[in-house]
């Protein structure tokens, strides 16, 4: 049975089968909806339901609030219309084809299991972030692959982002291998909210790290947003090999007398054991957050250690969930 689709303020509109996603119908339609996972975990397709009914049919949703939800939001990678519906576009949520710009790219670096990327937006670009958002990448075949911002924002037109190798993954094969110093991309964005729940209380914050969730709380960290306030960055890796970001850190220990770092490695050997924590990253947040603490937390990374923190937060510090800010990261294919 087909639907009738429509995002407000836009053009689009479609008939929606029930037998597939209204993100897989739109595009069978020739509308290019800004998507990531299509699991129902990041959040990045999200819509506002304005009427009608959908249903979920695969997926979980861990990526939306539970303010997302008393406000309608639901996710269209996994959900079918069960009617007529309309909708609208999150705040940010353009699609894909209003914000399509190139960029060239003017410095690569190439660790062990990581790429750093730099390149440069032309002079008219209109691209505007603030710390703590992500951009999509135009890969082959019209695919879309989301990286966090990792520096902040300035006039000058640079964008940093850092790519994990995966075992297969197409674009970050790309990446960590192939591209080269003046290859152009095609960018879409900046999207996200990370840090809009910003506000003046004074709580400590504390980043919780897997990864290349480093990237965005690099370039928080350095807008200086949260300088007055004690800060705990917590990452969490299996080898100390892939904490690539030892020299940054350095600098901070020495420049900013509210920060402090701790590291958790799940496979350390013994050397690695007189700098670090042994475990998870929940482990040392245990050890070094007390349960009284006034906090407020910000986690990037894999979407186990999203859930595991989640629970440790909500259960055992009843910390409320306008204290908890998240941006899952999912394995780019
Ligand atoms: S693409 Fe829909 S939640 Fe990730």
């Amino acid at each position: 049975m087909k639907h009738f689709v429509s995002i407000n303020k836009t053009e689009i509109e479609f008939f929606s089968d029930e037998n597939f996603t209204i993100l897989e119908q739109a595009e069978l339609n020739g509308h290019s909806l800004k998507n990531g996972c299509r699991l129902g975990a990041c959040r990045v397709c999200k819509l506002k339901l304005l009427s009608g009914d959908i249903e979920y049919i695969v997926g979980n949703k861990i990526g939306l609030t539970k303010k997302e939800l008393d406000e309608n939001y639901f996710l269209p990678c996994c959900a079918v219309a069960k009617s007529n519906i309309a909708c609208e576009l999150d705040g940010d949520n353009k699609t894909l084809s209003e914000t399509k710009e190139g960029a060239v790219i003017c410095d690569i670096k190439r660790i062990p299991g990581v790429t750093i990327l730099k390149f440069k937006l032309s002079k008219r670009s209109k691209m505007n972030f603030i710390p703590g958002q992500y951009i999509g990448i135009e890969v082959p075949n019209r695919e879309y692959r989301y990286y966090s911002i990792a520096n902040i924002p300035k006039n000058d037109g640079y964008v940093e982002i850092h790519v994990a190798k995966n075992k297969n993954g197409v674009f970050s094969d790309l990446i960590c291998e192939k591209l080269e110093v003046n290859d152009v991309l095609w960018i879409y964005g900046p999207y996200g909210d990370f840090i809009s729940g910003y506000h003046d209380e004074v709580r400590d914050i504390v980043f919780v790290a897997t990864g290349t969730g480093f990237a965005p709380i690099k370039s928080i960290i350095e807008s200086g947003l949260f300088n007055e306030r004690k800060i705990y960055l917590l990452w969490g890796g299996r080898r100390r090999v892939e904490h690539y970001f030892s020299e940054i850190i350095d600098n901070w220990k020495n420049t900013l007398h509210n920060f402090n770092f701790h590291m958790a490695l799940s496979r350390q050997n013994e050397e690695e054991h007189l700098e670090s924590h042994c475990g998870y990253v929940q482990d040392v947040f245990r050890k070094e957050i007390d349960l009284n603490d006034d906090i407020e937390v910000y986690m990037c990374g894999s979407p186990n250690m999203i859930n595991d923190m989640s629970e440790l937060l909500k259960n055992d510090y009843q910390l409320h969930e306008d204290y908890i800010h998240v941006d899952v990261f999912y394995p780019n294919s």
